[in-house]
């Protein structure tokens, strides 16, 4: 894709991967411009794109990629040159309480966006993606583009689903979309339900946080900013109709970031709570991503201590960032899903 001028349809970009992308894009290309299509779930806010509102290179628009006649306008009304879809309903643990929304957004969504991307010719199309698809791992190995499709949460379903089609319509219709896989991200604006923020926000109150089953599940954590870097090189150079993942070579224990966290923010071990597990519990994710390294010349730069840090500090700075959000729906999910199942 040429570099110069472009627009991007940015779908789900009021989340916290999303938000950062348009941040990082638009301090990276000054000639680039960026409409950011989003619902605005509980997870869209539009306080993580505040500093932008200013600059008119930026633009917002509030829609639900489900609705296929109001994307159709929207895609025709702002002519982008690529759409880069990160829209989503995003939390395992949701996902296992109610799986019906995550197949509308996930899957559907996922569909009207192709679709629309096929009818009006677009010139790229890039589907953001999780190393999830690919089910777990045992102790060893890693999982390549080539690893069998092997979702267990309706979460990681819902999300393979939607990269079989972006495979299809590329085979179908020439439609040239490309399929990004990353690891579990961590920085600033993460909505705090996923492990990182949630955990800093209850451990600043002085209470335990749960850590499901023994602590020893496994994640691949990569900076955001990394994850954007990445996408960035798969928007200009990814081949249309491949898949590339992403990782950031930062495999943690649940354990393990639980017990930095607690340093970092100065608090006692007598904090973490063993808690029941979480109903088909990934034991291990791991990202191979020499074909994104190889191919496209992208690598992860952030030190991870350093970036978890500075991501404690973020929290800690922004408490009404945090407030605004730990409010409403939130809390009704967070005080029935974690009571219910036994966990506090
Ligand atoms: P998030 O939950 O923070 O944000 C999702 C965004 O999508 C929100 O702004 C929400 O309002 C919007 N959205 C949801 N349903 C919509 C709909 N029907 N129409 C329009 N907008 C809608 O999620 P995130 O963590 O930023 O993840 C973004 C993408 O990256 C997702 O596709 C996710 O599967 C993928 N991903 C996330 C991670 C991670 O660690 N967070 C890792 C790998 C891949
Ligand atoms: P999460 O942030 O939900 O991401 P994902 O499930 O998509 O990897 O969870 C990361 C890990 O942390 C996962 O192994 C589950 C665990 N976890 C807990 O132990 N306790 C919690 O309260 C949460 C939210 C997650």
């Amino acid at each position: 894709m040429r570099e110069n001028g472009v627009k991007l349809l940015v779908a789900g970009g009021a989340g916290f991967i999303g938000s950062n992308f348009i941040r990082y894009m638009l301090g990276a290309h000054e000639d680039w411009r960026i409409v950011n299509v989003d619902k605005l779930t509980y997870a869209g806010n539009l306080a993580n794109l505040k500093d932008m509102e200013g600059d008119d290179r930026y633009g917002f628009v509030r829609a639900d990629i489900c609705d296929s006649a109001r994307i159709g306008e929207i895609v025709a009304a702002e002519r982008p040159d690529a759409i880069v879809n990160f829209a989503a309903e995003t939390h395992v643990d949701r996902s296992i309480d109610d799986p019906s929304l995550f197949l509308r957004t996930n899957v559907l969504g996922t569909q009207v966006l192709l679709e629309e991307a096929r009818r009006q010719g677009i010139g790229r199309y890039v589907q953001i993606s999780t190393d999830e698809v690919y089910g777990s791992l045992g102790p060893q190995g890693k999982f390549t583009e080539e690893s069998p499709l092997r979702p267990n949460s309706p979460y990681a379903a819902s999300k393979t689903a939607g990269d079989l089609l972006a495979r299809s319509w590329f085979k179908t219709y020439g439609v040239p979309a490309i399929v990004t896989r990353c690891s579990n991200n961590y920085g600033p604006f993460q909505f705090p339900e996923k492990l990182i923020p949630f955990f800093i926000a209850i451990l600043r109150e002085n209470k335990p946080v749960p850590v499901y089953g023994d602590g020893m599940n496994v994640r691949d954590w990569i900076h955001v900013d990394d994850h954007s870097r990445a996408i960035e090189a798969v928007l200009l150079g990814g081949r249309p109709g491949e898949i590339y993942n992403i990782g950031g070579g930062n495999e943690r224990t649940n354990m393990e970031i639980t017990k930095l966290l607690l340093s970092f923010l100065g608090k006692p071990e007598s904090l973490m709570k063993f808690v029941a597990d979480r109903p088909g519990h990934d034991r291990r994710y791991a990202i191979d991503d020499s074909k994104v390294r190889r191919e496209l010349g992208v690598a992860p730069k952030v030190p991870f201590e350093e970036g978890l840090r500075e991501t404690v500090r973020w929290y800690l700075e922004n408490r009404e960032w945090m407030h605004s959000v730990q409010s409403g729906e939130y809390l009704k999910f967070y005080e029935q899903w974690y009571s219910r199942q036994g966990r506090v």
